[in-house]
């Protein structure tokens, strides 16, 4: 893993891969360029689920994003489950795999919550070796996502996008960019978003996440049930004049309308990067 990445692909506009669709994509053959799939999803032999994965896969690109590494965790990394994204990218082959920058449970107990890390020096040195190892087990890089969070920690040394560009350069791996999280995290503990941007690493970012939140007033939630707010569609453009050409979807995980309605909001995401990105490729 010594070689630096090589140029990014570009798969153009896609979706999350949700249960509630699979009928109306293998019907419709919707205009929907990939299906980013949540890896949890499809790890049991056998049964529906990898059945419709396989017949959509035959139609699109895919990508395979997780929630279970627990790269920031301190429990040892879990080698069964490293065994079984692995076989399930050789069956779906997958263009990449992500997961989040976070830890998600400690001693065995699964909080089931994708948890930020404190930004220090001993955190990145940690999260570092461990992709490393995480990287060598699959034999190729993976993407990791900023989380959205509640909480900071005093500890803190840098800041999240300082720590999270560190960890990509030192660990040599790619980043999946939220900008609904950075938006969320940005009003929940008052950074400015666009600072956030400044110190990312271009060519590592190889594909965004666009989503909606809850909007407490004081607190916003990043719940995925509704359609992306103008704020975040502000953001969404700042980051493709500064990143480029990014592959970009849209995470819809509750609520879920029916497919044309997710296809319409997609189009605005292909209106937006369709200009910006021409204009900086
Ligand atoms: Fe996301």
């Amino acid at each position: 893993m010594n070689t630096p990445p090589k140029a990014r692909p570009f798969l153009g506009f896609g979706l999350g891969l949700r249960k509630e669709h699979y009928e109306a994509i293998l019907q419709g053959q919707p205009t929907v360029d990939w299906f980013e799939i949540l890896t949890e999803n499809y790890l049991v032999e056998g049964g529906k689920p990898l059945r419709y994965l396989e017949r959509i896969r035959a139609d699109y690109p895919m990508v395979m994003h997780g929630v279970s590494l627990s790269i920031g965790g301190t429990d040892p990394l879990d080698v069964d489950y490293l065994k079984q994204i692995k076989v399930l990218a050789e069956r779906i082959e997958p263009v990449w795999l992500s997961d989040h920058l976070c830890w998600t449970g400690v001693d065995g107990l699964n909080l089931h919550d994708l948890l930020p890390l404190p930004y220090t020096e001993e955190a990145l040195d940690h999260v570092v070796r461990r992709i490393g190892q995480v990287q060598e087990f699959l034999g190729r890089r993976i993407l990791l996502e900023n989380v959205s969070s509640y909480v900071s920690y005093a500890d803190s040394e840098m800041s999240e996008g300082e720590f999270l560009a560190a960890a990509a350069e030192a660990a040599d791996c790619l980043i999946l960019l939220d900008l609904n999280n950075i938006y969320v995290s940005a009003r929940n503990h008052g950074f400015d978003p666009d600072d956030y941007l400044r110190h990312i690493p271009a060519e590592r970012v190889w594909q965004f996440h666009l989503a909606g939140h809850f909007d407490r007033g004081d607190l916003l939630i990043d719940t995925h049930d509704r359609a992306v707010i103008d704020e975040v569609w502000a953001l969404y453009e700042a980051a493709a004049v500064r990143f480029g050409t990014v592959s970009t979807m849209i995470e819809r995980d509750d609520d879920i309308p029916p497919l044309e309605a997710l296809v319409e909001e997609l189009n605005r995401v292909r209106r937006i990067g369709g200009r910006v990105m021409r204009t900086v490729a």
